[in-house]
């Protein structure tokens, strides 16, 4: 990206074919490739034949772009597919909110995936481990042997560890450096080739040989630091069922700790806050083209580790600050899978401007973070609904057959009016199209 940066004030004011040129001119993507790209959403009917079964066509999605995105000191435009308003706008506001404080700070401090290999029927697992230990070195380049690809690109199996699950039934786990790839093939291609040996050494029969998506050796960790005077807005219910009033800055701050501790003892609350996670990871993760079911079975799996269902981010007061943490397993790729034939997946890692697999993680992981603050923000505040609802007034306008300027203005009003229902929705389309239609005081009528 050019060093105009993430930054685009009035972007969502500009015209779609207005934004398409500034995106493509800051990400250095040709006009015309970005239009072939997205036409049609991507991909046509006949290459979706190729993909998966019974195909009857495509299903298109939105595909929007994050502003203000700053990890580890760069800026980055982020695409986000995601079909519920205001997840987008929202993640970019508590964007802008965090670059001010210095922008998101992320690593990746391992990327192995792991692959089991079940071996049932065990009379002694101390023997059986102690044995499946010592051929560790030759489980590993078997492991190696399986995968020629990954290795000649510097990745491949790095470790062997055996865990005992009771009931005659031990596990081997071969950790595997997948590189940029998400490595649900290469790990399964490796578990299938070990499998057999590893069971004539532990004396056992073969079970399962299949990658786990509870790849907590592939976490990612994002912080960042709000100023308390950058979280400013709003108004919120002072007393059950009165009036708002304006809250202080670091009353939003104290307001946003208290409902990352609300998820923190309930996992009632923690299953809605992880969602309001998930929809900053998942909208990447569909828009570059990654497995969204892979990353949500680790993420969940993950949350609740202890054996309790817990946040995967957390906030806290540092002095006027506010410091929010994340971290969870991601297994995201830039090659392979979906990335081979999807175009706007394609285009997506090039507005991005990575090829990084590791890189793409902590961008997913920086949006999570994005979106978790922007709903505590809100909730802690206004509530959700205002700032959810106008935004979602934009689809009812289009339910009630509203089309191109109509619908922003049927959108305002409906919004204005606090009645964002389809039927209010046709009701000011109507009067619009008739208003339209009268002649203008002192025009004669025809
Ligand atoms: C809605 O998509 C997500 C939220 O429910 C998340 C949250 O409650 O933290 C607003």
């Amino acid at each position: 990206m050019d060093n105009r940066g993430s930054r685009i004030p009035g972007f969502y004011k500009l015209p779609l074919r207005e934004r398409r040129r500034v995106v493509c001119d800051r990400a250095g993507v040709h006009p015309e490739v970005l239009e072939r790209a997205v036409a049609g959403g991507g991909l046509d009917a006949l290459m979706a034949d190729k993909v998966v079964e019974n195909v009857l066509g495509t299903y298109g999605m939105p595909f929007g772009i994050a502003l203000n995105v700053r990890i580890n000191g760069k800026d980055r435009l982020v695409p986000m597919v995601v079909e519920e308003p205001s997840v987008v706008a929202a993640a970019s506001n508590a964007a802008r909110m965090v670059r001010a404080g210095g922008g998101f700070t992320a690593e990746v401090p391992e990327s192995l995936m792991i692959g089991q290999v079940q071996l049932t029927g065990i009379r002694s697992s101390e023997q059986a481990t102690a044995e499946l230990e010592r051929h560790k070195g030759e489980l590993l380049s078997l492991a190696g042997r399986a995968v020629p690809g990954l290795l000649g690109r510097g990745g491949g199996p790095r470790d062997i560890e055996v865990r005992d699950l009771g009931h005659g039934m031990v596990v081997l786990h071969v950790l595997v450096d997948c590189k940029d790839a998400m490595g649900a093939n290469l790990v399964n291609a490796i578990a299938e080739a070990v499998g057999p040996v590893a069971a004539r050494i532990a004396h056992a029969t073969l079970g399962l040989r299949i990658l786990s998506n509870l790849c907590d050796r592939r976490r990612v960790h994002v912080s960042c630091r709000v100023h308390a005077r950058d979280l400013a807005f709003g108004r919120a219910p002072s007393q059950p069922g009165g009036s708002v009033e304006a809250l202080e800055p670091h009353e939003i701050a104290d307001g946003i700790v208290a409902a990352s501790r609300f998820a923190e003892l309930d996992p009632y609350r923690a299953a809605t806050h992880n969602k309001g996670i998930m929809n900053g990871v998942d909208a990447v993760v569909i828009a570059t083209g990654n497995d969204f079911r892979a990353v949500e079975a680790g993420a969940h799996a993950y949350a609740a580790r202890t054996g309790e269902y817990r946040p995967l981010a957390v906030w806290r007061r540092d002095g006027e600050d506010l410091v929010g943490e994340l971290t969870m397993p991601l297994s995201l790729g830039t090659v392979g899978g979906t990335l081979r034939v999807h175009p706007v997946a394609q285009l997506a890692l090039t507005i991005l401007g990575t090829n990084n697999a590791d890189e793409l993680s902590m961008t997913a992981a920086s949006l999570g973070l994005a979106s978790n603050l922007a709903a505590l923000r809100a909730l802690a505040t206004e509530g959700i609904q205002r700032g959810h609802m106008s935004l979602h007034a934009r689809s009812v306008a289009v339910a009630a057959g509203a089309v191109g300027d109509e619908v922003e203005s049927v959108a305002a009003t409906i919004a204005a009016r606090g009645s964002i229902l389809v039927a209010e929705a046709a009701r000011v389309l109507l009067e619009l199209r008739t208003a339209a239609h009268e002649p203008s005081p002192g025009q004669p009528s025809t």
